[in-house]
């Protein structure tokens, strides 16, 4: 299926997990797409993989000048920008009482921030080509998880963020989404190991008994929201959790 064709879009965490997940998808749909991480190793592994149509910048997404330059990246090399896939997002996860300040920063900064840091950014191409943006949610999040507080509030704000994005800017014909994923991940697997009742909790009642795959369960729900198939959706929250919340 290539109804990404001609495609150019950011990807976000897009070297490893679900985001590298993205960047293989996009170009097997025929995108070209800026996969921008701070792994250096796992960034040019990714390159590698599609030298014509992946280009790595490394850099922190809390800053504002890497997405400036992911954004100048996409235009000098493929001549445009059609898409943002704000899916990077670093938390610690401990007790409400024993976050620190640089624990919220971290959260805040990575998530609220890098989201907003790169729509931002976006904006002007995104204007010119009618572009799509996906944003990333949590389940954690609408739930309430337990350790998860400074990832949660980060992860609620960009849903806020979002909603207000697609009101404003749906009249210059851009699209903002979000995704709320649930994936067995390298940073799931650790949380995993790090809290095994909580995971078999959560696997005990999902219906499908099994986290997804990021390639084939996660990774296709992004690329449709990318995608013209999705154009009358704004705003929209959507769970590729295989069933795990019903939101309504
Ligand atoms: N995995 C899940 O089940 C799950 C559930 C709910 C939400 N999510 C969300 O999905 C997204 C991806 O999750 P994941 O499990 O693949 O994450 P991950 O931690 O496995 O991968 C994130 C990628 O982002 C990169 N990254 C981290 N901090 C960065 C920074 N400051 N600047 C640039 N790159 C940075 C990492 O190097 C990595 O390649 C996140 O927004 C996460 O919160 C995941």
């Amino acid at each position: 299926m290539k109804n990404l064709k001609d495609h150019v879009i950011i990807v976000t965490g897009g070297a490893a997990g679900i985001g590298g997940a993205i960047t293989t998808v996009l170009t097997q749909r025929g995108a070209s797409v800026i996969a921008v991480d701070i792994d250096d190793t796992a960034g040019q592994q990714k390159v590698d993989t599609n030298p014509e149509h992946i280009v790595f910048v490394k850099g922190d997404i809390s800053k504002p000048s890497v997405a400036q330059q992911a954004v100048e990246m996409a235009v000098s090399r493929f001549g445009k920008l059609t898409g943002v896939v704000n899916n990077a997002h670093a938390s610690k996860q401990k007790p409400l009482m024993q976050l620190t300040e640089e624990d919220w920063a971290l959260s805040m900064d990575t998530g609220l921030k890098g989201t907003l840091n790169f729509m931002k950014a976006a904006y002007p191409e995104l204007k010119k080509t009618k572009g799509a943006i996906v944003n990333f949610g949590s389940g954690a999040a609408l739930n309430g998880q337990k350790n998860q507080a400074s990832y949660a509030a980060a992860k609620e704000a960009i849903r806020g963020l979002s909603r207000v994005a697609a009101n404003e800017w749906a009249e210059d014909g851009i699209r903002v989404n979000i995704v709320c994923p649930l994936a067995l991940t390298e940073g799931v697997k650790k949380w995993k190991e790090a809290f095994p009742e909580q995971y078999q909790e959560i696997a005990d009642k999902h219906p499908m008994h099994r986290f997804g795959d990021p390639q084939k369960d996660i990774a296709p729900i992004v690329a449709f929201l990318l995608s013209e198939d999705s154009q009358y959706m704004t705003g929209q929250t959507l769970m590729a959790d295989g069933g795990d919340i019903k939101l309504r």
